[in-house]
């Protein structure tokens, strides 16, 4: 279990050297196109070290807000035009339901499984930005070491290279977990499903962020269980004032959410935030499933913490996956279960026997080379520059009372339509140009979010995704009128 460790909260001496040039810039004491101040510069102006100051360019560069020319320096970015306003924290009804989505997900994801389909729909990092043929290379490597034993079942709790390496990595999201208590699993999706059955039967309430991946909400309805959606702040994440408020009201069983970068919001809990999640929690003893499968892909400098940081009492049952930063097809996650970690086990063995052995091995064998870093500091800079790309191109297109998110990580826009537009409808018609993009309805138990898609900003900038943008920019505009 944890160790307990000091909870350094306050805000960073970098993110304060940001927060400066940020306000010069919305200031217009720096303008659009200007040089900023060189690192050297900075730093003896304002008494931090270079590295302080190149992490501080670092974000402000992800958020947008300036960019560096090769030999040259940072200067302001003149963009093309100012971002929309971002959406409303969600309000959603207080009650538990019934969840109803599957049918609407088959239904608009079945239509997408065509290659020539334009893929702004599914939430998935394209295999131009992943590791692709070195991992194909290892796996062939392995393949041939592993001999006999690549044939066997790997029983639960699965391949102990691959948990050592997953126990090595949860130091970066401030986590100490044993290897002994990492249950791999067939992605997070089994992490999630495992983790839910755990904690919660059939007809128990789950709290869960309002919008959420749909994959969870499926996964509430098939297991016969309630959610109860909580107001989420789309910068900010899971409201706890209101999550406080739903606890002393229903018998909620466990809360479900994803403190860093929520699918579709984008939104980053703040650590402070999460400590006071644990504890609320804590106090309850109800169990928090946490989803952390974005940590990796920040656009800050450093990786946020898992709320499973905070916990001493077992409570959190970490899960994630390497399915948006190494190999979505290789079905590769894990799930930390603290102290349901033997009823997790077991529900994995009854529930799929064992893990693919090989794909195992090879993630395993990746982590241990030594490129995972490098590759993810490559990755984190093309989303955050692809998501940039994406969302300029959105309030290029998309028509007046448009809003949009401003993700602090992940790959995904969750972008507002003016009243009255239909998402389904848009996404119907988008389809048919041959288009996929996410409705907002499948984001929510109840179908709510009628006038808000999701855009999958996973794949690099193209004349094909510029031309599919503007369509869904015209469709959405058609519909507005
Ligand atoms: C928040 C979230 N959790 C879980 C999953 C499922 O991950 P996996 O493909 O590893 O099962 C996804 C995939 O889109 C996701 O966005």
């Amino acid at each position: 279990m944890e160790a307990a460790r000091p909870l350094a909260l306050e805000r960073k001496l970098y993110e304060d050297v940001a927060e400066r040039v940020a306000l010069l810039i919305e200031q217009k004491t720096l303008r659009p196109g200007e040089r900023i101040p060189s690192v050297r510069a900075m730093s003896a102006q304002q008494r931090v070290s270079v590295s302080t100051v190149l992490q501080a360019y670092l974000l402000l560069e992800n958020r947008g807000l300036i960019e560096t020319r090769p030999q040259s320096g940072h200067y302001v970015r003149v963009r093309a035009r100012e971002l929309p306003a971002e959406p409303r924290m969600s309000r959603p009804p207080t009650s538990t339901t019934r969840v109803t989505v599957s049918d609407l997900v088959a239904r608009v994801y079945g239509a997408t499984r065509d290659p020539h389909i334009v893929p702004l729909g599914a939430a998935y990092p394209s295999a131009d930005v992943l590791p692709t043929e070195r991992l194909n290379r290892l796996m062939a490597q392995v393949a041939r070491r592993a001999g006999r034993r690549a044939m066997a079942y790997d029983a639960p709790p699965g391949c102990p290279e691959l948990r050592r390496q997953i126990a090595r990595r949860a130091l970066t999201a401030g986590c100490t977990i044993a290897p002994d208590e990492i249950v791999t699993t067939s992605g997070a999706m089994e992490a999630l499903h495992l983790a839910l059955r755990a904690v919660a039967d059939a007809g128990d309430t789950i709290a869960i962020e309002t919008p959420t991946y749909y994959g969870v909400l499926q996964l509430i309805e098939t297991l016969g269980m309630r959610a109860l959606e909580i107001p989420t702040h789309p910068r900010d994440g899971l409201h706890l004032d209101a999550l406080e408020t739903a606890l002393k009201q229903f018998r909620v069983k466990a809360v479900l959410a994803t403190p860093n970068f929520n699918n579709p919001l984008g939104s980053l809990m703040p650590d402070a935030h999460k400590a006071r999640l644990v504890q609320l929690l804590g106090r309850r003893e109800v169990p928090l499933i946490e989803d952390d499968i974005y940590g990796d892909l920040h656009f800050g400098p450093e990786r946020p913490r898992a709320a499973r940081a905070f916990d001493r009492d077992g409570l959190v049952l970490l899960c994630a996956s390497f399915s948006k930063t190494i190999a979505p097809g290789y079905r590769v996650g894990w799930c930390a279960p603290g102290r349901f970690r033997e009823r997790v086990e077991r529900l994995k063995f009854m529930h799929s026997v064992a893990t693919a052995t090989l794909p195992q091995m090879a993630i395993a064998a990746f982590l241990d080379q030594g490129g995972y870093d490098r590759h993810l500091r490559a990755l984190r800079r093309n989303l955050a520059a692809q998501v940039r790309r994406y969302a300029e191109a959105v309030s290029e297109h998309f028509p007046r009372g448009t809003r949009l998110t401003r993700p602090a990580g992940g790959f995904v826009l969750w972008v507002e339509l003016p009243a009255g537009v239909s998402a389904l409808e848009v996404h119907s018609r988008a389809l048919s140009r041959g288009i996929s993009v996410a409705p907002g309805p499948i984001f929510s138990a109840k179908q709510r979010f009628a006038n808000f898609v999701r855009v999958n900003c996973g794949h690099p900038w193209s004349d094909e995704i510029s031309r599919a943008v503007a369509t869904l920019g015209r469709l959405a505009a058609e519909a507005a009128t």
